[in-house]
C-alpha cells in the first residue's frame, strides 16, 4: 500500500502568519500543519509534516525520504530558486513529488520567477495560498492511488 507521504517546508515557513501576510495570508504554520494532518487523515494518508531553514537538513531529510514515503509534497520556499542541492536530492527520489507554492511566484521578483525543481517534479500549485497544500495532498492521494491498483 502506497499511501506514506511527507510535506517538506523549507526556509522562513515557520513564520507564516507573522511574515508578508500580503504573500502568505494569516495562516499560521500551525494551522497549515492541522489542516493538513485532517486532510490526510481523511484520504487514509499517513503523514509527516517537517519545516527546516537549513539546507542540507532538507536535502537529509529527501534522502531518507527515498526508503521511508511513497510521495514528497514539497515548499522549498527560497530555496526553490537557489538550490541546485536540494533539486539533486529531489530527482534521486524515483516517486511522485508535488511543488506547492503560497504565492504565485511568476508574478513576483524576477529571482523568484525560476524554479529550479518545476521540470523535475510531477506536477505543481501556485498561487491559491494555503489551499495549495490540501490540493497538494488530493492530487498525491490520486496519484498513489493509481499505482496501488
Ligand atoms: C514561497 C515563495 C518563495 O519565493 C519564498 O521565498 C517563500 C515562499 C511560497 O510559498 O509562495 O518563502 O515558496
Amino acid at each position: 500500500m502506497n499511501n506514506k507521504i511527507i510535506i517538506i517546508n523549507g526556509p522562513n515557513l515557520n513564520l507564516l502568519g507573522e511574515r508578508e501576510q500580503s504573500q502568505y495570508g494569516t495562516i499560521t504554520f500551525e494551522k497549515l500543519k492541522e489542516n493538513c494532518l485532517k486532510k490526510s487523515k481523511e484520504l487514509s494518508l499517513e503523514v509527516e509534516f517537517t519545516q527546516s531553514n537549513v539546507e542540507g537538513e532538507l536535502v537529509n531529510l529527501i534522502q531518507e525520504s527515498r526508503k521511508k514515503f511513497d510521495g514528497i509534497i514539497i515548499n522549498a520556499a527560497a530555496f526553490t530558486h537557489t538550490s541546485v542541492a536540494i533539486r539533486d536530492a529531489l530527482n534521486l527520489f524515483k516517486k511522485p513529488i508535488i511543488e506547492v507554492h503560497i504565492s504565485n511566484i511568476y508574478k513576483r521578483e524576477e529571482f523568484r520567477q525560476k524554479s529550479l525543481i518545476s521540470d523535475i517534479v510531477t506536477g505543481g500549485i501556485f498561487g491559491l495560498g494555503d489551499d495549495g497544500y490540501i490540493l497538494a495532498i488530493i492530487s498525491m492521494q490520486k496519484l498513489l492511488d493509481n499505482e496501488n491498483r
